[in-house]
């Protein structure tokens, strides 16, 4: 069968085989496996299956049909005010089918830790509607985590919370706000911290893989990601009050 690579990754070489996804297989497979099973096995269609692995030792996926938006410029529904919700909304179902599962071991649940519409397919949920997400991609690095952690990382992907808001921060924080309540994230005085956390993180992740000879984030960092991440670190930081009265 012919492979087509799939544009939008920015880590691995991603091709599609029919009806499948091919992906280069990581320490992190096995669990991904277990977790990928686990949702299935619940019925859950907001996750590619798992159907094993290929002669070559990659990952076989199911491949989801729909809009992945993945490029900087994306139709108005991708961030609508109800894909927003709607993202948070599966981002509630996954964490709940995790909780309390060996898969999630001592934490609240399993996060994805990549939660953004590069990695969400969107679809109209009705003939002739608008777009909405209906899956996550890309769960290689998902882990043991707590959900805050998973709504945070929502916030500034999917709001791209940085100077590029502009000045309506009061927006921003609104549709933080937004986010928060149609997950029902009980405690929200850490969301912002947490946001800032990632963005740190982010970063330094990047920074020290590349020094340590990984290509991919080499490449991202040649690309200006590090600056970029850096600069929207201190844009959250200095709207911080804003966001976090919205919040409260
Ligand atoms: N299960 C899938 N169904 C449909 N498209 C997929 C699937 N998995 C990956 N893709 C496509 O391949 C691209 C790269 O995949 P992704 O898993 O995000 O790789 P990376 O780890 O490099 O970011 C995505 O942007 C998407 O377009
Ligand atoms: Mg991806």
């Amino acid at each position: 069968m012919p492979e087509s690579f799939l544009p939008g990754g920015f880590v691995n070489a991603v091709v599609r085989v029919g009806d499948t996804v091919r992906r280069p297989a990581s320490a992190r497979t096995a669990f991904v496996r277990d977790l990928l099973r686990l949702l299935e096995a619940a019925g859950w269609g907001g996750a590619p299956r798992y159907l094993g692995v290929d002669e070559q030792g990659r990952e076989v996926l199911g491949y989801l049909d729909g809009h992945v938006a993945w490029e900087p410029r994306q139709p108005a529904a991708v961030s609508s005010d109800e894909s927003l919700v709607a993202v948070a909304r599966l981002v509630r179902e996954f964490h709940d089918l995790t909780a309390g599962t060996p898969l999630a071991g001592a934490q609240e649940v399993v996060c994805h830790n990549d939660l953004s519409p590069k990695n969400t397919v969107y679809r109209p949920t009705v003939v002739g509607g608008e777009l909405r997400p209906v899956a996550f991609i890309d769960w290689d690095i998902a882990a043991p985590g707590a959900r805050i952690h998973d709504v945070a990382h929502v916030c500034w992907q999917y709001l791209g919370l940085g100077p590029s808001v502009g000045d309506d921060v009061a927006e921003a924080a609104r549709r933080v706000r937004l986010i928060a309540d149609s997950y029902g994230l009980p405690d929200r005085g850490s969301l912002v911290t947490t946001i800032l956390w990632w963005q740190d993180r982010c970063w330094r992740g990047i920074e020290s893989a590349a020094d340590a000879g990984s290509v991919a984030m080499g490449r991202l960092r040649d690309a200006g990601v590090v600056q970029e991440v850096q600069r929207a670190y201190r844009w959250v930081a200095g709207h911080r009050d804003v966001l976090e009265r919205a919040l409260r």
